[in-house]
């Protein structure tokens, strides 16, 4: 029997999701050719039917964080490491269809043969982290810590939730892309390359992994700010920190605050209270767990039968972990909605045009990533992959 229970749907919530977001910076919006209404009672058969007739041509991706719907068509789901990994080990498929964001599917097309085509279900499914970080943005701020002397001394290092340009940017610097289950490995890789790192977008996967697995103090950090002359941060104060971190975050891990923790321990006596470390410092300090969404799916299935738990990441992952472990209290840590709204874009209706025109040969949304920064990318995820314990 689940005890869970849906958080409430305010419009304050939904609006806040779209808050620091960046509209101009939004991807294609078009969906090509007709997107079946999502009224249609034959949607679900019609995915059925098209993704029978591509067989293993095609080979179909969910992040954790999609819907349902979507979920029940994918071959495989993970986080995003996962899934670049899965999508690399697949060279017989033709076809790579990505449901999750921007990112991602821009990841498998940098992992994969060149003869696979990547496809994201809906182009506007973005991730508005990643478009915090805007590679012209990224190349003054390097010109910045070049004036200051520093930038010899720097090593980038960047959230697997970023663009392709930035990956590229990383690798052509001598730095790595990490994930929220390496970022520890990555940043230990970096510290005994330079004396301090450039962290990309994510500041608070940044902060996060500095002070809590590496023993820094938050004083080691500063918060490099694109839309300031400088990045807003003195010379000496760059000189002096450790971790310059990217002013970057993600509206939905965002949301949750310390109020959020302090409620539930109220409501729910003995809650575990576990979180992505994408949340603030504030909460994953209160938290008693932190950990990427792998983690956060294998500390419920080893969790003992009755245990209570708050969980701290996107809803929809979070109810379907409560679905799947009946015998376990699952309680959303936020008592209203939390989507990716982004990751929600892709639904039954854009799944259905994707996979009939692929199975009519026609190829839509696919994405492409240019060569020269495929390569310099592919040199960062390489140096990610080298990693030690991964
Ligand atoms: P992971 O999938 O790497 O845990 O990251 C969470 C996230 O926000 C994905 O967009
Ligand atoms: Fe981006 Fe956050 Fe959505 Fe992940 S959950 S895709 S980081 S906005």
């Amino acid at each position: 029997m689940s005890t869970f229970s849906e958080p409430a749907a305010t419009p304050l919530a939904l609006l806040l999701l779209g808050r620091d977001s960046d509209p101009a910076s939004e991807r294609g919006v078009e969906c090509p050719g007709d997107l079946p209404p999502a009224s249609d009672p034959a949607l679900v058969e019609r995915a059925r039917i098209a993704r029978a007739a591509l067989g293993d041509r095609a080979f179909v991706l969910g992040h954790h964080y999609q819907r349902d719907e979507v979920i029940a068509f994918a071959d495989v789901t993970g986080d995003s490491f996962k899934l670049a990994r899965d999508a690399a080990a697949r060279p017989q498929a033709e076809f790579i269809v990505f449901c999750g964001v921007h990112f991602m599917a821009e990841s498998a097309d940098i992992l994969t043969a060149e003869n696979q085509k990547v496809v994201l279900p809906d182009l506007a499914a973005g991730c508005s982290m990643a478009d915090m970080a805007a590679i012209a943005q990224v190349e003054d701020a390097w010109d910045v810590l070049a004036d200051a002397g520093i930038a010899d001394s720097t090593v980038p290092v960047t959230y697997m939730n970023s663009t392709a340009a930035i990956k590229a940017f990383t690798g052509e610097h001598g730095g790595t892309i990490c994930t929220s289950s390496n970022a520890e490995a990555a940043l230990r890789w970096a510290f005994d390359k330079g004396e301090r790192v450039l962290f990309l977008p994510d500041q608070h996967l940044g902060r996060n992994t500095a002070v809590l697995r590496m023993g820094m103090s938050l004083d080691d950090c500063v918060v490099f700010n694109p839309h300031k002359p400088g990045g807003g941060v003195s010379i000496d104060d760059l000189e002096r920190a450790r971790m310059i971190l990217w002013r970057g975050h993600c509206s939905v891990h965002g949301r949750f605050t310390r109020a959020c923790v302090d409620q539930v321990r109220e409501r729910v006596p003995g809650v575990n209270v576990l979180v992505h470390p994408e949340c603030t410092h504030d909460v994953v300090t209160a938290a008693d767990l932190v950990g990427s969404t792998e983690f956060i799916i294998r500390t419920i299935e080893q969790a003992p039968a009755g245990s209570s738990w708050a969980i701290g990441t996107e809803l929809n992952l979070v109810r379907r972990l409560a679905q799947r472990h009946t015998d376990k209290h699952i309680t959303f840590l936020d008592s209203t909605v939390c989507y990716c709204s982004t990751m929600n874009r892709i639904d039954l209706p854009h799944l259905v045009a994707t996979l009939e025109s692929l199975a009519a040969g026609k190829v839509i949304n696919q994405i492409s990533v240019p060569e020269r920064v495929a390569h310099w990318s592919r040199v960062a995820l390489q140096q990610m992959l080298a990693l030690p314990g991964l």
